[in-house]
């Protein structure tokens, strides 16, 4: 019998509770052993609830507990998740988490610490949800060297721009529900300001190019500015307004970014839909693949920690090696990164776009009727820091979003 520990019962972690109970049988047999959960860790006590007994509020019990050899880590946030981690490896347990905050910030070093004692850190629900997409990465993609991550990483955002686009929700509408669904995380400003989907790209980029890619380091904007108009010029022409993080190979360098962007039918990530999230990933060998699925939630991001449990106990006194090193990759300065851009100007075409073909060169036009008093254009693609020269040259700029396509 294998003992497990489980830190914070929230959505995750009653998850995790949820699927252990409902697939008890098959998740036994295919970890070769029986999972049990021996303690939850909680401040709260959960009276009536099946988990009652082993409710404990002190972190102390497990790690002092020979018994327990794996601990889910499902608290989120850095602290007290970091030192409850590093504390449970160095007490010889593997850890498994859904905590890309952590995963981003503190990966490299607690994935050292797992490799020097022969024990695991997995985080196979840190990126999209259920999708798995860390054990592919890392076991299965080895023959490749990736050159593109481009993923639809946060389900919450989705959610909010499917429904303003679909039924046209208002945001605060939209953000609610996910709220509701459990799909957004407990400070929602890191969902719609782009923060979570830019811890994620960092985790999938430093394992796909195998050095240490900073959060902090990747251009990072929010869907907070996105209004009903631009989806409207969106719809016009044939787009979708997604927020896709990025990481690309270009010559010798690598540039990441998350932001909004219009993409049209001829990409694979326009019809992911509502909570789905979606990864795209280029390699050199093997083109275009791509995962998707159920990006958020509770058993969706469940069944991936459990995931994890099963191979740790595959792997109990053996190391499952992850190519992340701590080498910082240093990345392009976004200024140099090529884009087209989708931009909505107050004014008329007839007075407006001798400027703006004199500032941007040639660009298409769009209007969409019933928008009186203001028209859009897409300019060709042009570095970031050549646009953002233009677009100060420019009275009346009501949003500018990136195009590809
Ligand atoms: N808040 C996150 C999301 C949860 O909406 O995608 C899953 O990481």
């Amino acid at each position: 019998m294998i003992k497990i520990a489980v830190l914070g019962y929230g959505t995750v972690g009653s998850g995790v509770v949820e699927v252990i109970q409902t697939n008890h049988r098959s998740i036994n047999i295919k970890a070769a052993d029986e999972i049990e959960i021996k303690y939850v860790l909680d401040l709260r006590d959960f009276p009536g609830d099946p988990v009652q007994e082993k409710v404990v509020h002190d972190f102390d019990v497990i790690e002092a507990d020979p018994e327990i050899r794996i601990v889910v880590e499902t608290m989120g946030g850095l602290h007290p998740a970091y030192e409850f981690t590093k504390r449970a490896l160095l007490a010889g347990k593997s850890v498994c988490t859904s905590n890309k905050e952590l995963v981003a910030a503190y990966g490299t070093e607690l994935l050292q610490i797992a490799r020097d004692r022969e024990l695991n850190y997995m985080f196979e629900a840190s990126c999209g949800g259920g999708i798995p997409i860390i054990r592919p990465l890392n076991s299965s993609l080895t023959a490749d060297e990736i050159d593109e991550i481009t993923g639809i990483l946060n389900g919450t955002t989705n959610y909010i721009l499917t429904k303003m686009a679909v039924d046209g929700s208002d945001f605060d509408e939209a953000l609610r529900e996910a709220q509701q669904n459990g799909y957004a995380e407990r400070n929602p400003e890191a969902d719609i300001e782009g923060y979570d989907a830019c811890r994620k790209i960092a985790i999938l980029s430093s394992l796909a190019y195998g050095s240490h890619v900073s959060y902090q380091d990747i251009y990072t904007e929010g869907i907070t500015k996105i209004t009903s108009a631009d989806i409207k010029y969106a719809q016009t022409i044939g787009a979708s307004i997604k927020l896709l993080a990025t990481s690309r190979k270009v010559g010798d360098e690598f540039y990441a970014m998350v932001s909004p962007v219009m993409i049209n039918a001829s990409n694979p990530l326009y019809s992911v839909q509502g909570v789905f999230n979606a990864i795209f990933i280029h390699g050199n060998v093997l083109g275009d693949a791509m995962f998707y699925g159920s990006g958020a939630g509770k058993l969706p991001t469940a069944s991936a920690v459990v995931a994890d449990v099963v191979d740790c106990a595959k792997h109990l006194d053996r190391n499952v090696r992850f190519e992340w090193s701590d080498q910082q990759l240093e990345l392009m300065p976004v200024g140099r990164v090529r884009n087209r851009f989708f931009v909505r100007v107050a004014g008329t075409m007839a007075a407006e776009m001798q400027k703006i073909r004199s500032i941007f060169g040639e660009v298409e036009t769009v209007s969409v009727p019933g928008l009186s008093g203001e028209f859009a254009f897409i300019t060709e693609k042009m570095p970031e820091s050549e646009f953002q020269d233009g677009i100060s040259q420019l009275d009346g700029v009501r949003s500018t979003i990136r195009v590809r396509f």
